[in-house]
Formats: structure tokens, sequence, C-alpha cells
């Protein structure tokens, strides 16, 4: 398959000086790591800075959220249009944080995602099952219907400018990752169920890990046939382990 994506979710974390400090360790060590596509997520203040920073590097810019509207009275949110001139190109849409901290539903989720295509971005749809979930064996269900109800929205063509985070809820920020075949399990139902859908577009989908992914998890993980890369939040603070995440996915 085509190259991976590592990208890293830097959260609500660093400061001036901490972005500074990473971003330039990221781009004395970016060229080094060949045919994997790097993204970063930083917080919307240090948008600029990345931007600035990044710029002659292979190294993409997302944000971690946005608002579907376009413009007006919205207080506090930032639209698509203010991104994109901060050279962002990639967006994710429900994370499991902002489902579980800030009541995003499915409906939400979904505008979100038709809202990130129209402007020629590309959404990363985060979804995944909580422990209880998992425990129930519902994990199965309870992540092919997230992707369903974005299908049902925008249909399953749209999966040809997307990508898919698998990020179970009990791995993230946990240092519990989900065993390689745990994850594998997931991502071939993923496929499976785009694919019954939109079979084209399932070929080519990417399809991510996430959850206390660590320069040492990587390898193994990224080996897995429908493990396309992954999203990393705490291990993605430091250049050194997001580089080494981004050389593991070589
Ligand atoms: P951690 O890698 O810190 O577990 O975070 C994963 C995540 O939520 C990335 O979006």
């Amino acid at each position: 398959m085509a190259h991976m994506i590592v990208a890293g979710n830097w959260k609500m974390n660093a400061s001036k000086d901490a972005v500074a400090e990473l971003l330039n360790g990221l781009k004395q060590g970016a060229a080094a790591v060949k045919n994997v596509k790097m993204v970063v997520f930083p917080p919307f203040p240090y948008l600029a800075q990345a931007q600035l920073e990044l710029s002659g590097t292979d190294i993409h810019i997302g944000v971690q959220n946005v608002c579907a509207a376009g413009e007006g009275a919205y207080t506090g949110e930032v639209s698509l249009a203010m991104a994109k001139e901060f050279g962002v190109s990639y967006v994710l849409v429900g994370h499991s944080e902002r489902r579980a901290l800030y009541a995003e539903d499915d409906a939400q989720v979904a505008a979100k995602y038709v809202a990130t295509q129209l402007v020629h971005m590309t959404p990363i749809l985060c979804v995944g099952e909580t422990l209880e979930q998992r425990e129930k064996g519902q994990t199965l269900s309870v992540v092919t219907g997230q992707i369903q109800a974005v299908i049902n929205v925008a249909g399953g063509a749209s999966f040809a400018n997307a990508v898919i985070a698998y990020e179970p809820v009990w791995a993230i920020g946990t240092g519990l990752t989900a065993s390689p075949s745990q994850a594998q399990e997931v991502h071939h139902a993923i496929r499976a169920h785009v694919a019954s859908i939109a079979p084209k577009q399932a070929c080519s989908l990417k399809i991510l890990y996430g959850g206390s992914v660590t320069a040492a998890s990587a390898e193994e993980l990224f080996a897995q046939a429908d493990i396309d890369g992954g999203l990393v939040g705490g291990a993605s603070l430091q250049a050194d382990s997001f580089l080494a995440i981004g050389q593991a996915a070589k």
C-alpha cells in the first residue's frame, strides 16, 4: 500500500517555547523520515508558528477541531477558512475527547466532516469504543455505527478524501495499547464496512491506529495489513519520539 500517515495530536499541551523546540526538532529530523506523511495538530494559537517553521518541510498541519459553520456569531469557535489561511490541510473530527467532554454527537461529527471536505481539506474521522463497550462485545458495532453515521450524511464515496483513525478510548493516554491483533481485527472490520458501501474507496482508505502508540509499539502495529499509520498523542510532544514513530512507519 502507498505511504503511511503518522499524525501527532498535541491536544491542549505546549507553550510558545515548547512549540519552538518541538518544531525545530521536527524540522531537523523530517528529511530522514521518507515515504511517510507526517502531520502535526497544534492548538490553534500555535498555527502561525507551525506554518512558519514547517514551510519548506514535508510536514503537514492539521487542527484538532473546527466549527462546521462558515462564519458569524459563533463565540469561541474557529472556522475552516481561518485554519486554511495557516496552511492547514487536515481536520480531526469526532475525537473521543470531544465526544465525551463536549458532548459532540454523530450529527455534529458528520457536519464537521462534510464541511471539511467542502473546502477541500481532509477530515480524519476518529472512532473507538469504551472499555465497557469492549467488555460487552460491542466493539465492532460501536465503531461501524460511528462510521455509518457519517456515511448516512456524506455517502461512502466521500472516503476518497478522508482518513479514519481507530482509537479505542481505553487505550488513549493510559499506556494500554491495543495488541496488534486486536487493532487489526477492528481495522479489518472498518475496511470491510466501508467496502460494503464503497469498495473502490475502501481499498485506498488510510486507517490509522491511535492509543498510547510509542516508538516501541509502532513497528508491530504498523506491520498489520489494515493499519496505515498512527494518530499519536503523548509521544508526539517530543520530536525524537514522534520522528522515531515516523521511522517505524517506513
Ligand atoms: P495517546 O497517544 O496519548 O494515548 O493519545 C492518543 C490520541 O488520543 C491521539 O488522538
